[in-house]
């Protein structure tokens, strides 16, 4: 199945003017589910959780938290690493917005006091910051924004259903934030091409099945259950490697470097599995791939900017490091994206 791949390489070069990275920060919600809270209520034990996934423990936001609660901390934080507090637009990335009508990043945008300002949310589930970020870093090439705040932020606790062991152990709540500021391509922090790819006939793999126009439209009621996120794990997991590995070279090659010129990798934290088989299939070693997966599990669009705001804190992402950042999810949805890592402020 295999797909063309897209980079948005020669829209960047007309423009002639680069997204550059200025600020990261993240927000995880304090309350912590290890795997022993999990096999408590569910048939599952640590032992299978932690060889299967990779996970220990996850961050769950409680009752009265949303998206856009953990949004705002995010965003906060991000502005604050970037040193302005003023953006021309919001993007979120998210699967779980506050409501399904409207977008949650104008409220998003009002509570960080960027009213005014343009702001949108962009629903590509776990590829979803990669996404923003090619939707960010082409206001930016177009002159339609100087600076953009993109969030990926998720709370999978609003839609899992509690009696699902397959997603229960996997996906978690947490937002990740950067800003981006109009630069050149060939500034520290400036995007590289991002390629991005979709195959919409296998939709059904990752997928709530009501709430939306389709069930709605049949005019019958949701069937039981059909109200939460559904996954084929076995199938989906084939899918992933694929497309990570294969979006990953086409990213590279795209920047002109080559795999092995690649200092770090920072991938959506699926699944330790996934990403274990991604670098041997890569050919690179272990220490270039950074992960939180113990501890933070699958926070779909937050996971990448969670990711990289925590390694830019610990010093694990340096500045002059070539990163590699790719993506996959539901949709289905890939993408991946180089930048040689800047000298950001700590947020
Ligand atoms: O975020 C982007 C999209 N998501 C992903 O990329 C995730 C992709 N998929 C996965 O990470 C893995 O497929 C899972 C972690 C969801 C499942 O792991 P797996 O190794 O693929 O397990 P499986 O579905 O093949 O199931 C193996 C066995 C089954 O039992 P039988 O049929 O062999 O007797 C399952 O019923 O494990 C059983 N099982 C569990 N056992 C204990 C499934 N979930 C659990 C569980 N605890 N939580």
């Amino acid at each position: 199945m295999m797909m063309p791949l897209r980079s948005h390489t020669a829209d960047r070069a007309r423009a002639g003017r680069a997204a550059v990275l200025a600020g990261a920060g993240c927000w995880l919600p304090p309350g912590v589910v290890t795997n022993a809270d999990l096999a408590a209520r569910l048939d599952t034990s640590d032992e299978w959780i932690r060889s299967r996934t990779g996970i220990a423990s996850r961050h769950i936001a409680g009752p009265g938290t949303a998206t856009s609660d953990l949004a705002v901390e995010a965003g906060r934080r991000a502005l604050k690493s970037s040193g302005d507090s003023q953006v021309d637009a919001v993007v979120l990335a998210t699967t779980t917005p506050d409501r399904l009508c409207p977008a949650t990043a104008p409220e998003i945008a009002s509570r960080l006091g960027l009213s005014g300002c343009a702001a949108f949310d962009v629903a590509a589930v776990c590829t979803g910051f990669l996404y923003g970020l090619a939707t960010a870093a082409g206001l930016i090439a177009a002159g339609t924004a100087d600076r953009v705040l993109l969030i990926g932020a998720d709370t999978y606790s609003t839609i899992i259903d509690p009696e699902d062991r397959t997603t229960s152990v996997i996906f978690a709540d947490g937002a990740g934030a950067v800003v981006l500021r109009a630069g050149t391509p060939d500034e520290q922090g400036a995007i590289g091409p991002v390629v991005l790819g979709s195959d919409g006939e296998h939709a059904e793999l990752i997928q709530i099945p009501a709430g939306g126009a389709r069930q709605r439209s049949s005019g019958l009621p949701p069937e039981p259950g059909d109200e939460f996120f559904h996954m084929r794990g076995r199938e989906t997991y084939r899918c992933a490697v694929e497309w990570l590995v294969a979006s990953s070279r086409a990213a590279v090659e795209a920047a002109g470097w080559r795999i092995g010129d690649v200092d770090r990798v920072v991938a959506h934290q699926a699944n330790a599995r996934i990403l274990d088989a991604v670098a041997e299939r890569l050919g690179l070693p272990c220490e270039r791939h950074l992960s939180n997966i113990e501890r933070v599990g699958n926070t779909g669009a937050a996971s990448i900017p969670v990711l990289l705001a925590e390694a830019s804190q610990a010093g694990e992402l340096r500045p002059g490091q070539r990163v590699l950042l790719t993506a996959f999810g539901g949709g289905l949805t890939w993408g991946a994206a180089t930048l040689v890592w800047p000298e950001l402020d700590p947020s």
